[in-house]
């Protein structure tokens, strides 16, 4: 029997650790833990390959979220419209903000937010608007550029899942007003540690957020206002640049696996979201939709196969959002992709004889159509 891993950090570090460990030395070497010339380094580096005049490093994708929001001006008694399946973490930002959440459902074709649904969801406090590209998959920012530009609303990508991934030829990051990105390990780009960055071409956004990231300070000890402490570390500054460089390779790998597992699975009993063909998806996850989850997670662990649930509970039906009000049965679009959805092994690394294995064992599961 195989065993083969959600995703192999692993495997990814022993064939970098010769160029890891140099350019970690080197920032304990100057000590410049904080910040410091590789995190500047990473932060041009990761503009031009967004194609955004700006990029601002950051301790997390979250702090990316919040900080993007506070800078296109969103405070108390707003609202900012987004979608219920997603991590958390994409609606906290609001929260932090002291707007409200706004959630509309979702397109169950590609599992992002539903343009369609978004006008009826505007009112006189609307300010912003999240699209989640999930999974690496862009969601369709047209239409909900064309509501924003119409309202004058201000468009805040989430793109922690979409490094690298292309919409209509752009890539994500540099087709709202501003984007937020995470370096979470786990992440397509991953640190060794947390991080995230902003990316936009606002040159207000940039300002905003190179002050906010350290305490409101425009000069050494100058704090124009109250800001956080939501710096990126020189240890991740170093990886990222490092791991930048392979971006390219690796999210053609991981497309490449994407079509095999399409051509090995086509005749499952199972769904699967939709690529629109003038995009390109980077499949942070590769997803299946299937009836009776937990025993096909238990069949393919006996199998060996990793397997995990993104997002097993939609925002709404969350503790943490309760007082949102939104009972069972007024997202369900998102509620059946939460049901149904499971994340099988997709990473760079894989061989070929790993993909046929995980195709062969969820063919076996859950049967053909
Ligand atoms: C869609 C989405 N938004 C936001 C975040 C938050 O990023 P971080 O964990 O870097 O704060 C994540 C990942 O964790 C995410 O997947």
């Amino acid at each position: 029997m195989m065993k083969i891993p959600l995703l192999d950090l692993k495997a990814e570090y022993a064939a970098m650790w010769d160029e890891i460990l140099p350019a970690l030395d080197r920032v304990c070497q100057n000590s410049t833990f904080v910040e410091g010339p590789e995190v500047a380094g990473f932060e041009r580096e990761f503009g031009d390959f967004c194609g955004t005049t700006y990029c601002i490093a950051l301790s997390s994708g979250t702090a990316a979220l919040h900080l993007g929001l506070l800078a296109m001006g969103v405070q108390a008694g707003d609202e900012v419209i987004t979608t219920p399946n997603t991590f958390l973490a994409t609606v906290e930002a609001i929260t932090y903000c002291g707007a409200r959440p706004v959630l509309v459902d979702i397109d169950p074709a590609t599992a992002n937010i539903d343009p369609r649904l978004i006008e009826g969801a505007i009112t006189p406090r609307t300010r912003a608007i999240i699209p989640v590209h999930l999974y690496g998959r862009p969601a369709d920012m047209n239409p909900i550029l064309e509501i924003s530009a119409r309202y004058n609303i201000r468009v805040l990508e989430d793109a922690a899942q979409a490094h690298a991934a292309r919409y209509h030829q752009k890539r994500v990051g540099s087709l709202g007003h501003a984007a937020a990105f995470s370096f979470y390990p786990s992440k397509n780009l991953g640190a060794y540690g947390e991080g995230g960055a902003l990316t936009t071409n606002d040159e207000a956004v940039a300002k905003f957020a190179r002050a906010a990231r350290s305490h409101g300070q425009t000069a050494r000890y100058d704090h124009e206002f109250v800001g956080y402490n939501y710096r990126m570390q020189g240890f991740q500054g170093a990886v990222l640049r490092l791991k930048l460089r392979r971006l390219h390779a690796w999210t053609e790998a991981r497309r490449e696996i994407a079509r095999t597992y399409r051509r090995l699975l086509e005749s499952a009993n199972l769904g699967m979201p939709v690529d629109a063909p003038q995009d390109e998806c980077v499949y942070h996850q590769f997803v299946i939709y299937v009836k009776n989850r937990p025993a096909v997670i238990a069949q393919l662990a006996e199998r060996g196969i990793e397997t995990s649930v993104h997002y097993p509970k939609p925002v709404h039906l969350q503790a943490a959002y309760s007082s949102l009000g939104y009972p069972e049965g007024t997202f369900p679009k998102a509620e059946r992709a939460c049901e149904r959805v499971l994340s099988i092994p997709l990473f760079p690394g894989m061989t070929a004889e790993q993909i046929d294995y995980v195709a062969a064992g969820v063919l076996e599961t859950v049967g053909r159509k």
